[in-house]
C-alpha cells in the first residue's frame, strides 16, 4: 500500500472509535437491519415465490440469497470494513490515501451519490411506519366494519374461490381446460358470469343467518388494512409530510454527533427489536398457516427461478447487508487496530439475516392463515398483512404500535447511518461544518424524495424503462450501484491492497473460519466474476 500515514496507529485517538466491539457489531448490525430485512425481504420473497397462490415457492430464492449472503456479502463486507479500518477516513478519502490522485476515488464519488439517491426513497417507505404507529395508536384499525365495501368483499370471495378445489374443477368446466395460472383467472373476461354467479351465491350466504354474519365481520378485519394502505399510498401529501418527519427525526441524532449517539441507542433498540421479534414469532407459529408459510419459504423449489431471482437475490443481499456505498468503510474507520474483522463480519450478516427471515415466518404466516391477497406483488405486506394479526390477537393494539415503533427504529438506525456517511465525506473532503453538511444533504435529500414519495399517486403514470420513480431509483441503487461500489471496492482491496495489507488486517487467529486463501480468493476473483456476469446479464437483457 503506497499509503503515506500509518493510519492505523496515529488516528485513533482524535477519530473516536467504538466503546466495545459489541457496540461495533449493534451499530453495523443497526445500519445492515432496516426496511430491507422487514418489508423488502419479505415481499421479495413473495414475488419472487410467485405470490401466495398457485403452489408455488420462494424456496429457491431465499436459497440463492443465502448463497449471494455468503460468497459475495461477506467477503465484500469484509473489503469493505477493511479499507476503512486501514486508512481510518470516508469514502473517497479512503481511495484518495491509498491511490492518490487516480480514478479510483471516484468509487467514493458513487458511495456518495447512492447514499443521497437511497436515503431519498428509504425515508418515504420509513415514513409509512411513521403513519402506522400513529393509525395503530389513534385504533384506526377498529374501523373496518362501515369501511370496507360489498364490492371489496366479493373480490376476496371470488379469490378464495378460485383457489378452492371445488372452484378448480367449475374453471376447468367454463375454460374447457386447466387454466395457465390461477393468479391470472381471477381476473380473466371469459369467467365474468361465473365470478358474478360465484359471489351472489356467497354474498346472500353470508348475510343470511349469526354464523355467516360472523364470517363476514372475519372477512372485513382482513379486507380493511389493504383498503387503509391503497388509500394512504394514494394521498400524495401525507407521503411527502411523513418522509420529512422521518428525516427530521434522521437529523436530530446525526446533527448531534453519531458516534456516541449510535452506538448507545443502537445497544438499546437492536436487543429490543430482537426480542420483540422473537414474541411475535412465537405467536404466529401458533397459527393455522405457519406451516405453510414454513414451506412456502424453505422447500427448495426452484419453478419459479429465473435469471431475474439471481439478479434480485444478490441486489437484496447488497441493500440489507448495506454494502457498496461505503456506510461500513465510515464504520471501520472508527474501529481498533486489534478489532477482528471476520467474527464482527459473520455477527453483523447472521444477525441481519436471521431477522430477514424471522420476520418473513412472520409475515407469511399471517398472510397463510388468512388467506390475504398481497396486491401489487406485495409491496405492502408489511402494512397490509401486519394489522390483520394484530386486530385479532388480544392487546393487539399495544403489540401493534410497539412493532411499528421498533420498524421506526430499525429503519432509523439505518438511515441514520446512510446521512453518516455521506455528512462525514462532505466534512473530510470540503472541510464543512457538521451542521452545515447535515442541513445541506438532508435538503437536497428531501427534495429527492419529493418525486419517490409521489410515485404512488400524482406521479404513478411517470415511468423510466417502466418503472415508477421509486422502483426506478430502488432499481438503480440496489441492482447497480450497490454492486458496481461492491464490485470495486472488492478489486481495490484485493489487488491494490497487498498480500501483506491484508494480512495485517486478517492475522491467522482471526481467520478460524474464514481461512485467509478463502477471502483471497473470494474477494479477488469469484465476487467480481460473479458481479459481473450478473451485471452484464442486465446489460444485454437478459435479465430483466
Ligand atoms: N441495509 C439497510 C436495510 O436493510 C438498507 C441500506 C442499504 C443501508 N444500504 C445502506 C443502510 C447503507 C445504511 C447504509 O434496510
Amino acid at each position: 500500500m503506497s499509503s503515506s500515514k500509518d493510519p492505523c496507529s496515529s488516528a485513533a485517538s482524535s477519530r473516536g472509535n467504538w466503546g466495545s466491539k459489541l457496540g461495533f457489531i449493534l451499530a453495523a448490525g443497526g445500519s445492515a437491519v432496516g426496511l430491507g430485512n422487514l418489508w423488502k425481504f419479505p415481499y421479495l420473497a413473495y414475488s419472487n415465490g410467485g405470490g401466495a397462490g398457485d403452489q408455488q415457492g420462494a424456496g429457491g430464492f431465499v436459497l440463492i440469497y443465502l448463497l449471494a449472503v455468503l460468497v459475495l456479502g461477506l467477503p465484500i463486507m469484509i473489503a469493505e470494513m477493511m479499507l476503512g479500518k486501514r486508512t481510518q477516513t470516508t469514502p473517497i478519502g479512503a481511495f484518495e490515501s491509498v491511490r492518490p490522485h487516480s480514478l479510483w476515488k471516484h468509487v467514493g464519488t458513487l458511495c456518495v451519490i447512492t447514499g443521497f439517491l437511497l436515503l431519498s426513497y428509504y425515508s418515504v417507505i420509513a415514513g409509512w411506519t411513521v403513519e402506522y404507529t400513529v393509525k395503530s395508536v389513534t385504533s384506526e384499525f377498529s374501523n373496518y366494519d362501515q369501511a370496507v365495501s360489498e364490492e371489496m368483499v366479493r373480490e376476496q370471495l371470488w379469490h378464495d374461490f378460485v383457489y378452492s378445489s371445488e372452484g378448480e374443477a367449475a374453471l376447468i368446466i367454463e375454460l374447457g381446460q386447466k387454466p395457465e395460472s390461477l393468479s391470472k383467472a381471477l381476473t380473466d373476461p371469459k369467467l365474468n358470469t361465473l365470478k358474478q354467479v360465484v359471489t351472489d351465491q356467497e354474498w346472500k350466504r353470508l348475510q343470511q343467518n349469526e354464523e355467516g354474519q360472523a364470517k363476514l365481520s372475519e372477512l372485513k378485519k382482513t379486507l380493511y388494512p389493504q383498503k387503509l394502505f391503497s388509500e394512504f399510498i394514494a394521498h400524495p401529501w401525507k407521503q411527502v409530510l411523513w418522509a420529512f418527519v422521518f428525516l427530521a427525526m434522521t437529523v436530530g441524532v446525526v446533527i448531534g454527533g453519531v458516534s456516541k449517539g449510535i452506538e448507545r441507542w443502537s445497544k438499546i433498540l437492536m436487543p429490543a427489536l430482537f426480542v420483540l421479534l422473537i414474541v411475535l414469532l412465537g405467536r404466529m407459529l401458533m397459527l393455522d398457516g405457519a406451516g405453510k408459510a414454513l414451506s412456502f419459504l424453505f422447500r427448495p423449489s426452484f419453478e419459479m427461478v429465473t435469471a431475474s431471482t439471481v439478479l434480485n437475490a444478490m441486489g437484496q443481499a447488497f441493500f440489507s447487508l448495506s454494502l457498496g456505498m461505503g456506510v461500513l468503510i465510515t464504520y471501520g474507520s472508527y474501529m481498533k487496530k486489534e478489532d477482528n474483522l471476520v467474527s464482527s463480519s459473520y455477527s453483523v450478516v447472521i444477525m441481519d439475516t436471521l431477522i430477514a427471515l424471522i420476520a418473513s415466518v412472520i409475515i407469511f404466516s399471517a398472510i397463510f392463515s388468512y388467506n390475504l391477497v398481497m396486491k401489487d406483488g406485495g409491496t405492502g405486506n408489511l402494512f397490509t398483512a401486519m394489522p390483520v394479526i394484530f386486530m385479532k390477537l388480544p392487546g393487539g393494539i399495544l403489540l401493534c404500535a410497539a412493532f411499528y415503533i421498533l420498524v421506526i427504529f430499525a429503519a432509523l438506525t439505518s438511515a441514520i447511518s446512510m446521512l453518516e456517511a455521506v455528512v462525514a465525506t462532505f466534512v473530510d473532503e470540503f472541510k464543512w461544518s457538521r451542521k452545515k453538511a447535515v442541513y445541506i444533504i438532508s435538503a437536497v435529500t428531501f427534495v429527492l424524495g419529493i418525486p419517490a414519495a409521489l410515485s404512488y399517486n400524482l406521479m404513478s403514470n411517470v415511468t423510466i424503462m417502466g418503472k415508477t420513480w421509486i422502483d426506478f431509483a430502488d432499481f438503480l441503487c440496489s441492482n447497480w450501484f450497490m454492486p458496481i461500489g461492491g464490485l470495486m471496492l472488492s478489486l481495490f482491496v484485493g489487488f491494490v491492497f497487498t498480500k501483506k495489507d491484508q494480512r495485517e488486517e486478517l492475522p491467522e487467529a482471526h481467520c478460524k473460519w474464514f481461512p485467509f486463501p478463502l477471502f483471497r480468493v473470494l474477494v479477488r476473483y469469484i465476487a467480481p466474476v460473479l458481479v459481473v456476469v450478473v451485471l452484464l446479464g442486465m446489460l444485454f437483457g437478459a435479465i430483466q
